[in-house]
């Protein structure tokens, strides 16, 4: 596309950690950037679109305006706030901006136009610009009105960034690479356990932890993750379990776990590896770590989502933290090709200081687990 003269209307993903003005973890802030300045270069007038949270009641805390002065330092640059997204004034201002500067509009969501993916709000924001580039891939399995709305109306095209989360996530899939390890934590079970089906079928290991573990072990007799009810997801535990067998999966499960344990005399931290009735479970145990890490050695390709325990918090990042180095250390050595995703798997790295020493760190939480289910979403349906 030439993009020389044109207004560019780029969907980002800012929707970062905030509190009372200050950014708790800058990193999208970062990710369109390689993008946005290629588009400047070339000589577009380039318009930034994002939500913040999810109110649609305007709210001062959840205005893109707190992100102007962190804007300005990234992107080294003057950043030209309109304080909503589709005023009247937004045409004017846009016009009169030049190229050099970066035009911000205000959260897309204080509009509830923009959840319902309504068309003729899609079409006034469409109307600021030439071009529409969807550089938020962590947001595009949202069916909204910026992300498959905008492409019905102007000529569109994936960012970068988009790009680069959609080809590793493929090769994950796609690669010859074996044997391959897939890592699943967390502890809202619901939110994987499609996942977990499309996994078994794909790779060789796949390892399980945080809450998440003890819907496994609960159905195979083992109470001492009483996070969830056994009965509640049973039919998918059968499901996942059997599947496995069939496909040559090999389901890894916790043999111990970090435990805070209460007794007459107090509450004491320990290490327990059956069933306990005053245990309560926040980490895998020091024996789970070994079997995890072996069979990450024996693995050439990893996916690593949800953290093993309550990172958090000492000494409950323990699992977390002993697998997260251990990941680090076999990339290192390009023993392993690592590839990681999610919210707090992200923030778990970053906080075990091994963040740039992974193959590939998505930031996308929900849209990484959804590109990995489906192979696709809206924000791709939209533009492909
Ligand atoms: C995210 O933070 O995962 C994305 O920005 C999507 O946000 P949402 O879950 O509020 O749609």
């Amino acid at each position: 596309m030439d993009f020389a003269n044109k207004v560019v209307l780029v969907r980002v993903d800012f929707n970062v950690p905030i509190q009372s003005g200050i950014v708790l973890d800058e990193a999208r802030l970062y990710q369109p950037l390689e993008t946005i300045k290629s588009l400047q270069n070339q000589g577009a007038k380039v318009v930034l679109l994002s939500h913040l949270g999810s109110t649609t009641i305007k709210n001062k805390e959840q205005s893109l305006k707190n992100l102007v002065p962190y804007l300005e330092k990234i992107y080294n640059s003057e950043i030209v706030f309109i304080d909503d997204c589709i005023s009247k004034k937004a045409k004017t201002i846009i016009a009169s901006t030049s190229s050099d500067k970066l035009i911000l509009l205000e959260n897309l969501r204080f509009h509830i136009e923009e959840e319902l993916c309504n068309l003729d709000f899609a079409m006034k924001l469409a109307s600021l610009g030439d071009i529409f580039v969807n550089e938020a891939f962590s947001v595009s399995h949202r069916k909204h009105a910026s992300i498959y709305g905008i492409p019905k109306f102007l000529p569109s095209i994936l960012g970068e960034n988009f790009k680069k989360e959609i080809k590793i996530a493929d090769s994950f899939f796609g690669t010859k690479k074996f044997p391959k390890i897939a890592i699943i934590g967390g502890s809202k079970l619901h939110t994987k356990v499609n996942l977990l089906k499309t996994l078994v079928k794909e790779v060789n290991k796949l390892a399980l932890g945080g809450g998440i573990a003890g819907a496994f072990l609960s159905y195979l007799g083992n109470s001492t993750l009483r996070i969830f009810n056994p009965k509640e997801f049973e039919e998918d535990v059968k499901e996942i379990m059997s599947n496995a067998e069939k496909n040559d999966c090999e389901l890894l499960l916790p043999i111990d776990f970090s435990a805070l344990i209460s007794s007459d005399t107090g509450i004491d931290c320990a290490i327990i590896s059956s069933e306990h009735d005053s245990a309560s479970i926040f980490d895998i145990g020091p024996e789970t770590v070994d079997l995890f890490k072996k069979n990450i050695s024996e693995s050439r390709i990893l996916l690593w989502n949800g953290p093993l325990g309550l990172f958090e918090k000492a000494p409950f990042d323990f699992g977390t933290k002993a697998i997260a180095e251990f990941i680090a250390q076999r990339t290192d050595e390009n023993q392993l090709v690592s590839i990681a995703g999610g919210g707090d798997t992200g923030f778990a790295l970053k906080k075990f200081g091994v963040s740039d020493k992974f193959t590939h760190i998505s930031t996308a939480g929900g849209a990484f687990l959804s590109y990995l289910e489906h192979g696709a979403f809206p924000g791709i349906d939209a533009i492909v």
